[in-house]
């Protein structure tokens, strides 16, 4: 298929004898958004730099293209179509970050005047031309991350590696990283996004692969993973005692609260079983006064695939990431 941005087969990666990644299978479209979840140690950032060269996989793997170049070949072709944003700042504290934006130019080959156009360009569309001439190092954590992206941008990849770009952000700094990816994808670049939240996850991604054990525990759109898990039903409340009466004897199985007047009946949330309750409520002459479907969320997806205990840390709990600096100017 050549609508992939990337695609991977059997990606395995140890280190001495602990295996990482135990052989994951990735197919990502172009122009959208792909989230890699799992918690801390998961293998993620392993992942991104094999899928951006920083990193040899295991012999032993499958094949690897990204941006329709074979990993192993062409690597020089791979590097030129894709950024990357690690999950460390690239960032140079010492330098303003204007000066950080003119590197990246540098790197690039870009002729002077263009170099500083890119630059300049950049810093306003994130919000950083304020900011330009003093100091990375004065920046917030946002505004570090904002860099760094304006930094990745500098070559005009086709495919960016964002790694946990929101850890350690505040709410209102990591939606606007959000806004900026989201903005990113709608000028048909691919993004593939590592995350620690399954909340981000939900938001942003297409699709979403749940890392767990070294390997794909499972993977697909929100939603579909959502249909996973036991927990979903379709809730009817009622106002007449009689009516409630009749729904509890046309669903035998649904479970009940009679104070309240409401049934739950089990539902994957899907059209087809939500047309079922309504043909069963149909045929047997009643009118709920509510109905609502609930669906589980992506926690329980996360808890139910991973056995629970391990799973997600609190926003304040990043112990692979000490040095990153809160929203507040330091
Ligand atoms: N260079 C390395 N040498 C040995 N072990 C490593 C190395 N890099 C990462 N690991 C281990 O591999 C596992 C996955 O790490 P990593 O890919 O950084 O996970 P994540 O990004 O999901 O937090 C962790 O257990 C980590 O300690
Ligand atoms: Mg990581």
């Amino acid at each position: 298929m050549t609508d992939l941005a990337i695609a991977a087969n059997g990606l395995r990666k140890s280190y001495g004898d602990k295996l990482v990644l135990d052989g994951i299978d990735l197919a990502v479209p172009e122009g959208t958004i792909f989230s890699l979840l799992g918690p801390n140690g998961a293998g993620k950032t392993t992942a991104v730099k094999i899928l951006s060269t920083l990193l040899p996989p295991d012999p032993a793997g499958g094949s690897i293209r990204v941006g329709g170049h074979d990993l192993l070949t062409d690597p020089q072709a791979v590097r030129a179509a894709i950024g990357v944003t690690g999950q460390f700042s690239a960032v140079d504290g010492l330098i303003t970050g204007e000066e950080n934006m003119l590197l990246m130019a540098d790197l690039h080959h870009l002729p002077k005047r263009e170099g500083r156009q890119v630059a300049a360009d950049l810093l306003e569309r994130f919000g950083l031309t304020d900011a330009a001439r003093k100091p990375a190092s004065t920046y917030s954590g946002g505004m570090k991350r904002r860099l760094d992206i304006a930094m990745t941008l500098v070559g005009s990849p086709r495919i960016i590696f964002l790694d946990e770009p929101t850890t350690g952000l505040d709410p209102r700094s990591r939606h606007s990283m959000w806004q900026i990816i989201r903005e990113l994808v709608a000028g048909g670049v691919t993004v593939f996004l590592t995350t620690q939240y399954l909340e981000e996850a939900d938001e942003l991604a297409h699709r979403i692969a749940v890392l767990h054990d070294g390997r794909i525990a499972a993977e697909g759109t929100a939603e579909e993973l959502k249909r996973l898990v036991p927990g979903g039903h379709v809730q009817l409340r009622f106002t007449d005692p009689a009516t409630y009466q009749g729904a509890v004897s046309a669903f035998g199985t649904a479970s009940r609260n009679d104070e309240t007047l409401t049934l739950q009946v089990p539902s994957d949330g899907s059209q087809r079983q939500l047309r079922a309750v309504l043909d069963r409520l149909d045929s047997a002459g009643i009118e709920a006064d509510e109905l609502t479907v609930h669906t589980p969320d992506l926690d329980d997806v996360f808890f139910a695939l991973t056995g629970g205990a391990a799973a997600v840390p609190a926003q304040n709990d990043q112990p692979d990431r000490p040095d990153q600096p809160k929203e507040a100017v330091r």
